[in-house]
C-alpha cells in the first residue's frame, strides 16, 4: 500500500488464460501507481506459478490441438491484420492508459499506437512468405527438401518503458511462426497490455494462442522461463535479469532472445550541422525521459566545439516544458516507477561524487507543475571521463554524461569502452567519415545525423552485453522457427544395409 489512490474504486483488472478473463489462483493482486501522482489507480492479479503452468498448458493444448496448428500460414496471416485493424481503432484509448500507467507523454504515446498496427501487418504479411528449399542433395536416389516450422510455446517477458511496442516485437513474428505466447508484463506497467487484450479478443484467435499472467518478476517471471513446456523466452529488460533468464534456459536447453539496454555514445563531430546535432542530443537522452534502452547516454564532443555545443544543448534543454504528461504540450514527463526515480536520483549523487560537474538540472524536479509525481530535472554532466560509472553503467533516467574527444580514432576507443554495444551516433557532414564510423562502432544499431529511428523493417539488438538475437525484419521471424530437413527416397528397391559403399 503506498498511500492515497487516485480515486475512490480502483480500476480492478483480470488477467486472460485460455480465453478466460481470471483473477490469480491465490486470489491476490497488487496495486499499479500512477508516475504523475504518484498514486495507485489499478488492481492487478499477482500470478505465480499456478497460474504460470496454466497458461503454459493452455499454450501448449493451443499449439498442439484444436483449430490453431490447422490453420494455414495465410490464414494466420490475415488474423494478425485483422489485429492491426483493431488496434488502429482502438489506438487513443490504449495510449490513454499507458499514460496513466507508466507517465509517458500523450504526445509520444499517439504517435507509437499509431506506428504500432505495423508490425502485424509487416508480420502477417510475411507469414505465407517463409519458404522451405529443395536441396539438390549429392546422394543419388534421394529428394530432400526444408521446412521452417514453429517452436511451440513462447514465453515474452517485457518490460515498463514501452510495454506495448516491446510486446508487438515478439507477439507478431512469434504467432506469424505459428507459434502460441506466453505474455508476462512488468509489474510497474500491465494495464496497458491487458487492455491490449481485449483488443486482441475481437481478432479472431483461437482461445490459449495468446495469454497472460501478471505479477512480479521471481513469482510470475521465473516460473515461466523455467517451465518445461516452454521452448523459447523472448525478453527486454535488464541486463541482471537476462543474465539469470539465460542461466535458467540453459538448464532447460530454451532459445533466448534477449534485449538488454545500454551506455550509447551519440558522437558529434565539428563538421556536423550543430543546430541538428543538439536536436539529436537532446531527443538522445531526453525522449521519453531517458527511459530507453537505446538512450544516447553518453555524448561525445569533439573538443574544438565542446564548449559552444554544451552551450546551445543546455540552453536548448532548459526550454523543456515538465508537467502532466496526458497534455499534449508537456515535453518531459516522469520516471516510470518509484525505485527508478530513486536509482536515477543515486546516479545522480554518484556522478557528482566522481567529480563530474553539473551543468544542467543534477536533482528532483521540484517545479509546481510537476506536484508529487516523480520528476527528475533533465540532467547534463560535463567534465566526465569514460572510466567512471555515470559513463560505464545504464542510468535509464534523463541523465547526460558529455565527454570530450580529439579525433575519429579517440571516438571510437571511447565509444567502443563499455560492455554495452546496442546503439550508437554519428553526427558530421563528412560521408567518408560517416560510413568509417558505421563500421568500426560495436553497436547492432548505427544512425548518422539522425538518432532513435527504429522500424518494424530493420533489424534490432545488442552486440556485447546488450543481447543476444535481433528483433524486426525478416530474419527475426526465423529466430521463432527451426528447421527441419526431409529426406525421401526415390530408389526402388532399399540397399543391403550389411554391405558397405
Ligand atoms: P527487469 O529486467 O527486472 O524487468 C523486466 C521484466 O522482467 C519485467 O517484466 C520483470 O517482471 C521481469 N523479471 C524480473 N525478474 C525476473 C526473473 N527472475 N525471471 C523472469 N522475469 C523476471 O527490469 P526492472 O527491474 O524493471 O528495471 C531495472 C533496470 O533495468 C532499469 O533501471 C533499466 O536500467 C533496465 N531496463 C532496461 C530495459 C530495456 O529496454 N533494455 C527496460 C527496462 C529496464
Ligand atoms: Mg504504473
Amino acid at each position: 500500500m503506498q498511500g492515497q489512490p487516485e480515486s475512490a474504486v480502483l480500476e480492478d483488472y483480470k488477467m486472460l488464460i485460455d480465453g478466460q478473463w481470471v483473477a490469480s489462483a491465490t486470489g491476490a493482486c497488487f496495486e499499479s501507481d500512477n508516475p504523475y501522482t504518484g498514486r495507485p489507480w489499478a488492481l492487478i492479479p499477482r500470478g505465480g506459478e499456478a497460474d504460470v503452468d496454466r497458461a503454459v498448458h493452455a499454450a501448449h493444448r493451443a499449439f498442439t490441438t484444436g483449430e490453431w496448428p490447422r490453420l494455414t500460414a495465410s490464414q494466420r496471416g490475415s488474423l494478425l491484420r485483422n489485429l492491426a485493424d483493431l488496434l488502429s481503432d482502438h489506438a487513443a484509448h490504449l495510449a490513454e492508459i499507458e499514460v496513466r500507467d507508466n507517465g509517458k507523454l500523450l504526445a509520444e504515446m499517439g504517435a507509437q499506437l499509431n506506428y504500432l498496427p505495423q508490425w502485424y501487418y509487416y508480420y502477417g504479411g510475411l507469414a505465407d512468405k517463409i519458404e522451405g528449399s529443395v536441396i539438390p542433395i549429392d546422394k543419388p536416389g534421394h529428394f530432400n527438401y526444408t521446412r521452417h516450422e514453429p517452436l511451440g510455446v513462447v514465453g515474452a517477458i517485457v518490460p515498463w518503458n514501452s510495454p506495448l511496442l516491446l510486446t508487438a516485437w515478439k507477439l507478431a513474428p512469434a504467432l506469424a511462426a505459428g507459434n502460441t505466447v506466453v505474455l508476462k508484463p512488468s509489474e510497474y506497467t500491465s494495464a496497458s497490455l491487458l487492455e491490449f487484450m481485449k483488443v486482441f479478443e475481437q481478432a479472431g484467435f483461437p482461445p490459449g494462442v495468446v495469454n497472460v499472467v501478471t505479477g512480479f518478476g521471481a513469482e510470475a517471471g521465473a516460473p515461466l522461463v523455467a517451465h518445461p513446456r516452454v521452448a523459447k523466452i523472448a525478453f527486454t529488460g535488464s541486463e541482471k535479469t537476462g543474465q539469470m533468464i539465460y542461466e535458467t534456459a540453459a538448464r532447460g536447453l530454451k532459445r533466448v532472445g534477449l534485449e538488454l539496454g545500454g551506455k550509447s555514445p551519440n558522437i558529434v563531430f565539428d563538421d556536423a550541422d550543430m543546430d541538428n546535432a543538439v536536436k539529436g542530443a537532446i531527443s538522445g537522452i531526453f525522449a521519453a525521459t531517458g527511459q530507453t534502452c537505446i538512450a544516447g547516454s553518453r555524448l561525445l564532443v569533439q573538443r574544438t566545439v565542446h564548449d559552444e555545443f554544451v552551450d546551445r544543448l543546455v540552453a536548448f534543454a532548459q526550454t523543456a516544458r515538465m508537467g502532466d504528461p496526458m497534455r499534449r504540450d508537456t515535453q518531459v514527463g516522469p520516471v516510470t516507477n518509484k525505485p527508478q526515480y530513486q536509482k536515477v536520483l543515486d546516479y545522480i549523487g554518484i556522478a557528482k561524487q566522481e567529480g563530474a560537474e553539473t551543468r544542467l538540472g543534477g536533482g528532483k524536479a521540484e517545479r509546481p507543475e510537476c506536484g508529487d509525481g516523480w520528476f527528475v530535472e533533465p540532467t547534463v554532466f560535463t567534465g566526465v571521463r569514460n572510466a567512471m560509472r555515470i559513463a560505464q553503467e545504464e542510468v535509464f533516467g534523463p541523465v547526460l554524461a558529455v565527454i570530450p574527444f580529439d579525433d575519429e580514432d579517440e571516438a571510437v576507443a571511447i565509444g567502443n569502452d563499455v560492455v554495452y554495444g546496442l546503439a550508437a551516433g554519428v553526427w558530421t557532414r563528412d560521408i567518408r567519415r560517416a560510413i568509417t564510423m558505421a563500421e568500426r562502432l560495436q553497436a547492432g544499431t548505427v544512425w548518422v545525423n539522425t538518432y532513435r529511428a527504429v522500424s518494424y523493417m530493420s533489424p534490432f539488438g545488442g552486440y556485447k552485453r546488450s543481447g543476444l538475437g535481433r528483433e524486426n525484419g525478416q530474419d527475426a521471424i526465423k529466430d521463432y522457427m527451426q528447421t527441419k530437413s526431409v529426406w525421401i527416397s526415390t530408389a526402388t528397391e532399399v540397399p543391403n544395409p550389411f554391405v558397405m559403399r
